[in-house]
Formats: C-alpha cells, structure tokens, sequence
C-alpha cells in the first residue's frame, strides 16, 4: 500500500511571514484529512517559521536543494544537517529547474541524494525530459538514465527512504500537463526500472507527478496506478487550492 504524497514546491516564493500566513490558512482546511502525506517545501529562510508554524499538525516541510558536503568552505550553500536541524524532514534534489539553470547534473544530483539519506532526511529525486527530448523519441532514456545515475550506490533498504517525482520539463509552469495516460506509462516505466534495480523494494518506491497539477486534474492522475501523489508548483502557493489538491478525493 503506497500512501499518497501531496508536496508543494514554493520555488522563490514567500517570506517566513507568508509562509507562516499560509499556515494559518491552510491547517483549518485540511484538518480532516487523512491518509495522505502532505509535504511544503519553502525558501530556505523560512523552513523554521513554516515548521514551527505547522508543529503537530502532521504536514511536513522539506528544502527544495541542499549541499552534499556536511559543512565546509562552500559560499552560499545549505548543508542537509542545516536543513534538518531548522524542522525540515524532506528535500527535494535535481528539480529540473536547477539542472537547467544551476549545472546540476546526474553525478551532482546522486551525490545530494546520499548526504540526504545520511543525514535521515527523504530525498524528492526529481527527474524528466524536456520538449525537445520527448520529440525525439527520448523520453524513456532520459528518464531511465537520470534514474540510474541520481541513485547510484543507494542500497534496497535506502530505497524505501526516497520519493521520486517525474515532472516532464514541458509540463513545468505551463499549463500543460502531461494526460494521465503520458504519466502513467512513465511512471509504470520508472516502478519497472527500480524493481530491475532494488527488487521488490524498488516496487514499493513511491513515485509523484509534477507539471502543471491543479485542482481540477489531480483527480484523474491520481486515478493512473503508478502515480502515487503529487510535486505541485503554481497550484500549491494558495492555500485553498492546495487544499483542494491534498482533498482530492
Ligand atoms: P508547476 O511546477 O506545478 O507550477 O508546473 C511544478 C514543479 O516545478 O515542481
């Protein structure tokens, strides 16, 4: 049984004061709602007024990127520890936007991956193609490589700490989603490449969709048997239409 992850990936969006604000707003909304893990990812300088301001409430915070060194002489950087010890659980690692514009790339991304596991936090491995690629006929390649290289040297046991979230580069902040059916089969895809990977663990990993969800689709992705939550940019920056997402069913 894989329990459904609804995650909000604020980007560069909100201070610690609206982030708290959202909070406010958001908890009353989802006070009924079990059954699902329900994740925020803010800016850095709010991940402690955000965790702070959800403390009992059972939703979960976590960095959108972290360093892969503990600490050290690294201008600007945040280290998993840092991150962990301001109240996040979670982080989200290789989102495409920081392949595209921060030179992440599949080596860098696995490193993060395992400094994360180490310091107990669950890595949000974030893969997927872009336009071009899937135009190409490449959409399963990329998709299989950046798997196979962003979990490098992670362990069976390891894989059942990790969230993986397909978000097709075309779909992000497009308004294009993918259809359930384009999801589906990737995500039916990436759950056989992990079983060939870790085995029966691989199979348990449970795997998010990201690229324009909203409201009114969340319902119908959700339906696909692979999809097992969702990565939420644009959609969860409010907090009724969050909430609508996390109520989806
Ligand atoms: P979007 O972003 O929902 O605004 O398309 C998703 C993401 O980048 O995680």
């Amino acid at each position: 049984m894989r329990v459904p992850v609804l995650a909000g990936n604020w980007k560069m969006y909100k201070t610690a004061g609206e982030s708290a604000a959202f909070a406010k707003g958001f908890l009353p909304l989802v006070a009924g709602v079990s059954g699902v893990e329900i994740v925020l990812a803010p800016p850095f300088p709010s991940i402690a007024t955000l965790s702070a301001a959800l403390k009992g409430s059972g939703v979960r915070v976590a960095s959108q990127n972290v360093h892969f060194a503990s600490e050290g002489a690294y201008t600007g950087e945040v280290s998993p520890a840092m991150v962990k010890d301001a109240g996040a659980t979670h982080c989200i690692i290789g989102h495409s936007e920081r392949r595209q514009y921060f030179a992440e790339d599949d080596a860098s991304v696995n490193r993060k991956v395992r400094a994360a596991l180490a310091a107990g936090l669950t890595p949000i491995l974030c893969l997927g193609e872009t336009l071009s690629e899937r135009e190409g006929g490449k959409a399963f390649d990329v998709v299989s490589r950046q798997l196979r290289d962003g979990v490098r040297e992670i362990s069976a046991g390891e894989a059942a700490k990790i969230l993986l979230a397909y978000e097709p580069v075309w779909a992000i902040g497009t308004g294009k989603t993918a259809t359930p059916e384009q999801a589906q089969e990737v995500h039916g895809f990436l759950r056989a490449r992990m079983k060939e990977i870790w085995g029966e663990a691989g199979a348990n990993v449970r795997v998010l969709y990201g690229g324009s969800v909203k409201p009114d689709n969340i319902a119908a992705l959700m339906a696909k048997e692979d999809i097992d939550g969702a990565l939420v940019g644009g959609a969860s920056l409010s907090p009724e239409s969050f909430a609508r997402i996390v109520k989806f069913q």
